[in-house]
């Protein structure tokens, strides 16, 4: 299987103002690395050599200057740039050229963990077609996309919940069939205005075509300054493989 890789790198960074005022919160420093190196070496070391970055308009100049052809990483690096902050599933609908009928693993570029994704990139391959999502037990999961298990499936994610039905976070790293441009097109805006990748999943759920992993290892999304601190402690900690 011919694996694309994408990472999605766009949005504002609001939560983390004023260090990504001037710049693109995937840029900031983790460890000593910025971000966004660890989503894509974390792409490269499953084997995935054709990856494309997503980000927005402002700082596109300086996530190319940043990674370059990708040379440097021992990958081939495509760049598109979304207009403005319309939801991860809008920034992915971007990728349909580039992923060109071939199957996909995507990463937020905030997503920081421990664990090499080969084997769930060859589970994936296995099931040849359909979507396959990476969870991890949280301790606070009305922040995230949280799924709701049963019988050994995925019956459904909500959306930043109030009332949590479990603690199994959907963590930014999902695998897509080429089929996912069709749902995103079929998709309309939340309640907060955005094309939400939770709809993309519970679309795939409805189909009976979702599988999902329990990712190993730690895992965090690097976005608010708790997290980001987090994520720096981890990565000092236990390096991701
Ligand atoms: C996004 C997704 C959410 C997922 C999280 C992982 O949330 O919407 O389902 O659990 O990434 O990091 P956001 O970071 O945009 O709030």
């Amino acid at each position: 299987m011919d694996l694309r890789g994408i990472v999605l790198a766009g949005g504002t960074g609001s939560r983390l103002m004023p260090l990504t005022k001037v710049t693109n919160k995937h840029l900031l420093p983790i460890g000593e690395k910025p971000m966004i190196y660890y989503p894509i070496e974390k792409l490269t070391s499953s084997g995935i050599a054709e990856i494309l970055i997503v980000t927005g308009v402002e700082h596109m100049g300086d996530v190319v200057g940043l990674l370059g052809s990708g040379k440097d990483f021992g990958c081939r690096f495509t760049y598109k740039v979304q207009d403005e902050a319309g939801g991860i599933a809008q920034a992915l609908a971007l990728a349909e050229n580039f992923a060109d009928d071939h199957p996909i693993a995507v990463i937020l570029g905030d997503n920081i963990f421990q664990a090499n994704l080969k084997a769930h990139a060859e589970k994936f391959a296995a099931q040849k077609q359909g979507a396959r999502i990476l969870l991890k037990q949280v301790s606070d999961p009305h922040r995230f996309g949280v799924a709701e298990l049963s019988d050994g499936k995925v019956v459904g994610i909500v959306e930043k919940p109030d009332e949590p039905k479990s603690n199994y976070a959907v963590t930014g790293i999902y695998f897509y069939d080429s089929t996912v441009f069709d749902v995103i097109r079929t998709l309309k805006p939340s309640d907060r205005g955005e094309l939400e990748i939770t709809h993309v999943n519970q679309a795939y759920i409805e189909k009976g075509l979702m599988a999902y992993d329990i990712i190993e290892g730690w895992w965090t999304d690097a976005g608010t300054f708790e997290s980001l601190n987090r994520a720096n402690e981890l990565v000092a900690k236990m390096p991701p493989e």
